[in-house]
């Protein structure tokens, strides 16, 4: 069997498309766009390219982008001055603070602080608590992309098996409990597990999200299983010419794709839907801040194609 490929630029754009098309027509209605404040702290390569990104997709949607860009040093009390300022502002409605921040500043602090009504990535302890709980909130943008993807290929979780390989704040937890929500049955490992090969051989659903680069072979994988590989590693390839890099995911895509039913390439899968997903939960934020109605195709993990 050679699978399915899941091509997350087309879920993007189909996101990006609804979201798009539902600003403009809010804008018309409400004479207001909505705003997103993005805020980066130092000087980090990768996060000032995805900072950089956030910012120009939100242009694109008809939304207002705002980047605060903070030396590196800047002491904790003046960035959670600048959260107070945005959480008060009424252009803003969707606030990112840009992670890793420096060592000297306290993330959990820092993420508690933005309005939760306005935490567009789905971060602070009172969103996180609500989607444990199963209520409605704002959802984290890169599980809730992979979220959409496997509705396409899973209209019932119900009777399906999991597993999640990672269980970060970001993206291993949060889609665990997306998964239970939905009434899948989920397994959860990470680093400290010891026969993740045999749990992942029971799943009819697997996403991985370790940071490992090809972590996952191709005997791990229930045949027909849905793959989606959150992972990007930059690896070095000399076959490229000297110097040279490519990304990677944490699944040994080529093995992979003979035993899967369906899988993510990296890059080009799961990467392109986690900004659209952003834009979807700032659009999503705009209509509770004025109490609008919000489109349930983006609220409820629904397959946007
Ligand atoms: N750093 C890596 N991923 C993310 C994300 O989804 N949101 C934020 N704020 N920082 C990140």
């Amino acid at each position: 069997m050679t699978a399915e490929l899941i091509d997350g630029k087309a879920f993007a754009e189909a996101v990006r498309h609804r979201v798009r098309d539902r600003v403009a027509a809010l804008h018309a209605q409400t004479g207001q766009a909505p705003g997103l404040a993005v805020v980066l702290v130092g000087h980090d390569a990768a996060s000032e390219v995805y900072v950089r990104s956030k910012g120009k997709q939100a242009v694109q949607a008809g939304m207002k982008s705002f980047t605060h860009c903070l030396p590196v040093d800047t002491p904790e009390d003046e960035l959670l001055g600048l959260i107070r300022r945005l959480n008060d502002d009424p252009l803003v409605h969707g606030i990112l603070v840009q992670l890793p921040l420096p060592a000297h500043l306290d993330a959990r602090q820092v993420i508690n602080t933005i309005s939760p009504a306005k935490d567009v990535d789905g971060f602070h302890t009172s969103n996180v608590g609500m989607v444990g709980t199963g209520q409605d909130a704002i959802v984290p943008c890169t599980p809730l992309g992979c979220m959409m993807m496997l509705r396409h290929y899973h209209d019932d979780f119900r009777g399906k098996t999991a597993l999640v390989i990672g269980h970060s704040n970001i993206v291993g937890k949060p889609m665990a409990r997306l998964l239970l929500n939905a009434d899948c049955t989920v397994m959860v490992a990470h680093k400290s597990s010891t026969n993740i090969p045999e749990l992942a051989r029971l799943a009819d659903i697997l996403v991985v999200a370790a940071g490992v680069p090809g972590l996952v072979k191709a005997d791990w994988i229930k045949p027909g299983a849905t793959v989606i590989d959150v992972g990007i590693n930059r690896i070095p390839a000399p076959e490229l010419g000297e110097g040279k890099h490519r990304l990677v995911g944490d699944v040994d895509f080529e093995s992979a794709r003979q035993v899967a039913g369906a899988i993510t390439p990296v890059p080009g899968g799961v990467g392109p839907m986690t900004i659209a997903c952003l834009l979807a939960n700032t659009l999503s934020a705009f209509c509770h801040l004025h109490d609008l109605s919000v489109d349930p195709l983006l609220l409820d993990e629904q397959d946007p194609t």
